[in-house]
C-alpha cells in the first residue's frame, strides 16, 4: 500500500468479534467499493450471531482460523485488521494456555507473513494489559466515596492523574493475555524493520458497545448491564469488595472511526503504538456503573461483596491519550451513559436471540 491510497481489499481477521465486525461495518460503509473480507472461527460464543450482519452489509465471511496458515486467503489484500483473540486476561489461569499462545501469537505471525508476502499493511488491536501488573498495582491512588483515582504524584513514569501513559516502565509479569499482546507489538515492529511493513498498534483500554458479547473477564461493562437487565446475580470481587475498581471505557463505534482515519492513510500513521481510551473522563468504577446500569434497566441488584482479589487485578486504569491526540482531531465522541445506553437498545431489540448466549 502506498501514499495515501486507500485500500481497496481489507481482511479482517476475527471479523465477526465484537471490535472485528464494528469495525468492517463502519468502513464498508465509508468505502462501499471496497472489497471486505471477515475471517472468524467462531469461537467465541455468540459471534455466529454476527455473521448474519455482516451479510447484510455486504461483507464477505470466510470461516477460518488463524492458528491454520492456509485458512487465510490465498488471493491479494492491501491491508489486514487483525482482531482474532483469546481476549481474556484469565486465560491460562487454571488451565492450559495453548489456545491462547497458539492464537495471539502465532496466529498473529501466520498474519504476519501473510502480509509480508503480498506486501499488505497490518492495523493491529493490542491491549492495555501490556502494561504490567505489580506496577500498576502499586501506584499511589486517592480514594473517593463512589471510587479510586490515580494520584498526580507517584514515584513511576508515565502515570498520573490523567492516566497511565506509553511511556510507562514495561518491567515484570503483564498476565499471559498481556504477554502475547506484547510480544506480537514487538514482531510487528522486527517485521516493519525488516520487510518495511506499514503497521500501527493501537493499545485498547475496555472497548463497550452494542454487540458485544459480554463476560466478567473481557467486556465487563456490557457484562454489568446483561447481569442487570436479565436481573442475574453479581459481585464487587477484589479491592475490599466495595466496586471502587475503575476501568475506563470506549465506544466501539468511536474506536472505529479512528481506524477508518487509520486505514485510509495507513502511511502516515506507520510505526505508531498508541492508547486508545476513553481516558479519565470516559470512565467508571463497578459502584458508578451499577447505579447507571439501574437507572437505564430500572432493576435494581443485591450486589454480593468478595474482597479477595482475583489474578491479575488491578484497581485502576485509564490511559493517557495525548500522543493519539497529538497527531489527530479524531475524540471520543460518546460518554459512558450513551455507552451503556446504546448497549440497552441492542439489548431490547435482540433479547430473545441474545437470552440464549447469556
Ligand atoms: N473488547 C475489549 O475491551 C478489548 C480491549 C483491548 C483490546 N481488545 C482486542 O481487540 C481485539 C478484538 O476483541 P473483541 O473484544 O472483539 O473480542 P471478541 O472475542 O468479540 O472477538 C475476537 C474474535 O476472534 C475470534 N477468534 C478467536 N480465536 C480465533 C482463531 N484462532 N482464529 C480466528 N478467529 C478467532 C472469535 O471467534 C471472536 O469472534 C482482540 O485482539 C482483543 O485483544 C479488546
Amino acid at each position: 500500500m502506498t501514499g495515501a491510497s486507500l485500500p481497496s481489499r481489507i481482511l479482517i481477521t476475527g471479523g465477526s468479534g465484537f471490535v472485528g465486525s464494528a469495525i468492517a461495518v463502519r468502513l464498508k460503509q465509508a468505502w462501499p467499493q471496497a472489497h471486505i473480507t471477515a475471517l472468524d472461527n467462531l469461537k467465541r460464543r455468540g459471534t455466529e450471531l454476527i455473521v448474519q450482519r455482516l451479510r447484510e452489509h455486504g461483507i464477505e465471511f470466510l470461516h477460518g482460523d488463524v492458528r491454520v496458515r492456509e485458512d487465510l486467503p490465498a488471493s491479494e489484500y492491501d491491508l489486514l485488521i487483525e482482531c482474532s483473540a483469546e481476549p481474556s486476561v484469565l486465560a491460562g489461569y487454571g488451565s492450559s494456555p495453548s489456545y491462547l499462545i497458539d492464537t495471539n501469537l502465532h496466529g498473529l505471525l501466520h498474519c504476519l507473513e501473510w502480509c509480508r508476502e503480498r506486501k499488505a499493511g497490518l492495523l493491529f488491536l493490542s491491549t492495555s494489559r501490556i502494561y504490567p501488573v505489580k506496577a500498576l498495582a502499586e501506584l499511589a491512588l486517592e480514594e473517593s466515596a463512589e471510587r479510586l483515582d490515580i494520584a498526580a504524584q507517584q514515584a513511576i513514569s508515565g502515570a498520573g492523574a490523567v492516566g497511565i501513559s506509553e511511556d510507562f516502565p514495561l518491567r515484570g509479569h503483564r498476565s499471559l493475555y498481556g504477554a502475547t499482546k506484547l510480544a506480537a507489538e514487538l514482531m510487528i515492529e522486527e517485521y516493519r524493520a525488516a520487510y518495511g511493513m506499514k503497521a500501527v498498534v493501537n493499545r485498547c483500554g475496555v472497548l463497550a458497545g452494542p454487540w458485544q458479547m459480554g463476560k466478567i473477564d473481557q467486556g465487563v461493562f456490557t457484562f454489568w448491564l446483561l447481569r442487570h437487565y436479565f436481573k442475574q446475580p453479581l459481585a464487587y470481587i477484589g479491592f475490599g469488595g466495595q466496586g471502587k475498581q475503575v476501568r475506563d471505557l470506549l465506544h466501539v463505534d468511536d474506536l472505529a472511526d479512528l481506524v477508518l482515519e487509520q486505514s485510509g492513510n495507513l502511511t502516515s500513521w506507520d510505526g505508531e503504538v498508541l492508547n486508545v481510551s476513553g481516558g479519565r473522563e470516559i470512565s467508571l468504577s463497578l459502584a458508578q456503573a451499577s447505579a447507571l446500569c439501574r437507572q437505564i434497566t430500572g432493576n435494581q441488584l443485591d450486589i454480593a461483596s468478595v474482597p479477595e482479589n482475583r489474578v491479575m487485578d488491578i484497581p485502576v486504569y485509564y490511559g493517557d491519550c495525548a500522543r493519539l491526540f497529538a497527531r489527530t482531531t479524531w475524540r471520543p465522541q460518546r460518554d459512558a451513559e450513551t455507552i451503556l445506553k446504546d448497549t440497552f437498545v441492542w439489548l431490547k431489540k435482540y433479547e430473545m436471540t441474545l437470552k440464549t448466549v447469556f
